[in-house]
C-alpha cells in the first residue's frame, strides 16, 4: 500500500470518527478520564440509530421470519456454562506476542493475516522470524490469553465465587432451549433471537469501535434436524447478506469467506463470515455458524439435563444442530456509517455563510436515521413562522424522532441536517402563514414538495 493511499484511508477514518464525535453518535468511554480500554459510548444520535439497527434486526427474524421468538437472558451465568460450552478451556484465547523491546502487543494470528500484499509478505516474515513489526525488536514466544472477563458474584472474592461475563450471547439461548421448546410448543425447526451484550478481554482493540471488549451481538440460533443443516446454512447467509442489500450497502463493498478448517472455533463445523469492506480493509461483520451439536450435548453431558429432541414418538431422541447468525449491532452500525459517508466538494446546498465548503453527506437507509424528521422555521424573528414551525413539531413529535431547529441559515441548516442523515426537512415560511403549506426536502434528492400541514403526518407515514 504507497503512503497516498494509506493517508487517505487514515484520513476518511479520522472523518467519520470525528463527526461521530461532534455530532452526537460516539464517544470514548470515561474521556474525561483520559478513555478507558476500547470501551464506547453512544451518544443521542447514537443511540437512536443502534436502537433503530437493532429494532430492524429483531423485525426481520420475529415478524418476518416464521418460528423465531425472542428471548432475553441475563448476562450473568452459572460458569459451569462457560466450562461445558468450552470458552474456558478448548479454543477461546488468542494467541499473544509481546516486543521485548517496545512492549507492544500483537495477536499471532493478525501478524499473519494482515491483507496488503506488501506488508503481509514482511508481517508474515516478521511472525516467523519472531521480530516486531513496529520496531523490530524480538518478540516473546506467543501464549495463550483467554479472552473471557473475570467477576465475582457475592461478597467474597474467592474461586467459588468467581464466574464471567458472557463472552457471546447464545449461551443463553442454549440454556433456554428446553424451556422455549416448552414453554411455546414448539417443533424443529425453529429459531430463538436475542440482543444484548458480550464482554471479551481483546488482546489489540482497534480501529474505533470495530474491536471493542464491551459490545453488543444480535444473534439467532436456528434449531433443525442435522440432516438438514445444510440446506439451512445456505438459507441464513442468503437471508443474512439479503438484509443488508436491503439497508443499502452496495453488493460491491460485501463479500463471504468460508473459514478454513484450521481457523474455525472450537464450536463451529463450518462457518461464512460475511466482511464488509472498511476504509480499513475488508474486515468481518457478521459469521454465519454450523454449530452442530457441540453445544446441546455438551451442556446435556454437563448438567444432567436431556437436551435431546423427540421428533417422533417411537423414534430415537437427538441433538438438533444449531445454524447461527451471529452479528454486532456496534460493529455494523460501524459499517452502515461507513457506507453512508459521502463528501460533495464545494457543497450541494448553497448557504450565505459560504459557498465552497465541502458539504458531509450521510445517505442512511431511512430506517437506521437517527433524525427521520427536521423541523426548520425559515426565519427565527418572525413570531408567526416560529410559533407555526412549533406547532408542526408538536404534532409530530410523537410518532416521528424529530429535531426544531431555527440557528442559522436555512442553507446552513439542511447542511447539518445531511451530514446526520435527517431523511426530510420541513421548512416553515411565509406562504405557511398564507395557506397553511410547508416545504417537505428530501435529503438524497434535494427535490422539494409543498403539501398542506394537515396532510403532513399521513404523507410522513407513507414515506417513511
Ligand atoms: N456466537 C458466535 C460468536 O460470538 P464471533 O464471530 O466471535 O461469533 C460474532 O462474533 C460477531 O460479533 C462478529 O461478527 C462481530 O460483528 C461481533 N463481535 C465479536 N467480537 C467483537 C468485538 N470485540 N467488538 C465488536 N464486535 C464484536
Amino acid at each position: 500500500m504507497d503512503k497516498n493511499t494509506k493517508k487517505e484511508i487514515s484520513n476518511r477514518m479520522d472523518k467519520i470518527v470525528s463527526l461521530c464525535k461532534r455530532r452526537g453518535f460516539i464517544f470514548q468511554s470515561s474521556e474525561i478520564y483520559g478513555g478507558f480500554g476500547s470501551c464506547y459510548d453512544f451518544g443521542p444520535l447514537g443511540v437512536e440509530m443502534k436502537n433503530n439497527i437493532k429494532k430492524v434486526w429483531w423485525e426481520e427474524m420475529t415478524k418476518f421470519h416464521d418460528n423465531i421468538v425472542g428471548l432475553d437472558a441475563a448476562i450473568l451465568m452459572s460458569p459451569k456454562v462457560w466450562q461445558a460450552s468450552g470458552h474456558l478451556t478448548a479454543g477461546f484465547a488468542d494467541e499473544l506476542v509481546e516486543c521485548k523491546s517496545c512492549h507492544i502487543r500483537f495477536r499471532k494470528d493478525e501478524l499473519e493475516k494482515i491483507e496488503d500484499n506488501t506488508e503481509k509478505s514482511i508481517a508474515k516474515k516478521m511472525a516467523r522470524e519472531m521480530r516486531c513489526p513496529n520496531c523490530n525488536g524480538e518478540l516473546t514466544k506467543p501464549r495463550k490469553f483467554n479472552l473471557m472477563m473475570k467477576t465475582f458474584v457475592g461478597p467474597v472474592e474467592d474461586e467459588a465465587a468467581a464466574t464471567y461475563l458472557r463472552a457471546e450471547t447464545c449461551q443463553g439461548i442454549y440454556m433456554n432451549f428446553k424451556n422455549v421448546l416448552q414453554s411455546m410448543r414448539l417443533k424443529i425447526p425453529f429459531g430463538i433471537a436475542q440482543i444484548g451484550k458480550a464482554f471479551r478481554n481483546e488482546i489489540t482493540p482497534k480501529d474505533f469501535i470495530y474491536r471493542m471488549r464491551e459490545f453488543e451481538q444480535m444473534e439467532m440460533q436456528w434449531f433443525c434436524n442435522p440432516q438438514d443443516a445444510d440446506k439451512f446454512f445456505d438459507y441464513w447467509l442468503e437471508q443474512r447478506l439479503s438484509w443488508y442489500y436491503r439497508l443499502g450497502i452496495d453488493k460491491k463493498n460485501l463479500k463471504t469467506y468460508e473459514v478454513p478448517k484450521k481457523e474455525l472455533a472450537h464450536y463451529a463445523k463450518k462457518a461464512v463470515d460475511i466482511l464488509y469492506k472498511f476504509p480499513f480493509g475488508w474486515k468481518e461483520i457478521e459469521g454465519i455458524h454450523n454449530r452442530g451439536d457441540w453445544d446441546l450435548s455438551n451442556h446435556s453431558k454437563n448438567s444432567g439435563e436431556d437436551l435431546g429432541y423427540l421428533e417422533e414418538a417411537g423414534k430415537d431422541k437427538y441433538f438438533p444442530y444449531i445454524i447461527e447468525t451471529s452479528v454486532g449491532a456496534d460493529r455494523s452500525l460501524f459499517a452502515f456509517l461507513c457506507e453512508a459517508y459521502q463528501e460533495v466538494e464545494g457543497g450541494r446546498t448553497k448557504t450565505t455563510e459560504s459557498t465552497k465548503e465541502t458539504e458531509v453527506i450521510l445517505r442512511l437507509h431511512k430506517a437506521l436515521a437517527p433524525i427521520k424528521v427536521a423541523i426548520l422555521p425559515l426565519v427565527k424573528n418572525n413570531e408567526e413562522i416560529t410559533k407555526k414551525a412549533k406547532e408542526v413539531y408538536q404534532l409530530l413529535k410523537k410518532d416521528f424522532v424529530c429535531q426544531y431547529d431555527e440557528a442559522g441559515s436555512i442553507g446552513r441548516r439542511y447542511r447539518r441536517q445531511d451530514e446526520i442523515g435527517t431523511y426530510l426537512c420541513l421548512t416553515i415560511d411565509f406562504d405557511t402563514i398564507k395557506d397553511d403549506t410547508i416545504t417537505v426536502r428530501n435529503r438524497d434528492t434535494m427535490k422539494q414538495e409543498r403539501i398542506k400541514i394537515k396532510d403532513i403526518a399521513s404523507l410522513l407515514k407513507e414515506k417513511l
